[in-house]
């Protein structure tokens, strides 16, 4: 496994890249609207994993509310699966809480899958099968 990207929430992409691309340097490569999560992502690689930076593209966005109750900052950490349903029934086998228990189509034609907070003790983990 390795962590194929951090999932950083943010109010508005163009004003998070002044400080992650802008300042810090790192290059926005991918730019793309998720319908199926009301998001929009921004892709910077760094090293072998990138920041994927959020922003709404909806009120009942999820991100529209972590926004509200938290402000911007450190949403999710995904982690890379070689296959993502066996990845799931093994924590559904351990009693693990999920939130989505088969995968749906993330950024970049990924397979996607959350992991509830209460079952890592407060992160939200996105499982990742990316497309071969
Ligand atoms: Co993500």
């Amino acid at each position: 496994m390795k962590i194929n990207h951090l999932g950083i929430a943010t109010k508005g992409i163009d004003e998070a890249l002044k400080f992650w691309s802008d300042a810090l340097g790192l290059e926005n490569v991918h730019t793309e609207i998720v319908e199926d999560q009301k998001v929009k992502v921004a892709m910077l690689p760094i090293g072998e994993s990138r920041v994927e930076l959020l922003e709404p593209t909806s009120p009942d966005s999820p991100i529209s509310k972590f926004l509200e109750k938290r402000g911007g900052g450190i949403h999710h950490i995904a982690v890379e699966v070689d296959d993502i349903e066996a990845s799931l029934a093994n924590l559904r086998s351990q009693g693990m809480r999920l939130i989505d228990e088969s995968p749906r189509i993330g950024a970049e034609g990924c397979l996607v899958a959350f992991v509830h907070p209460a079952a890592s003790g407060g992160v939200l983990l996105e499982l990742v099968q990316t497309i071969k």
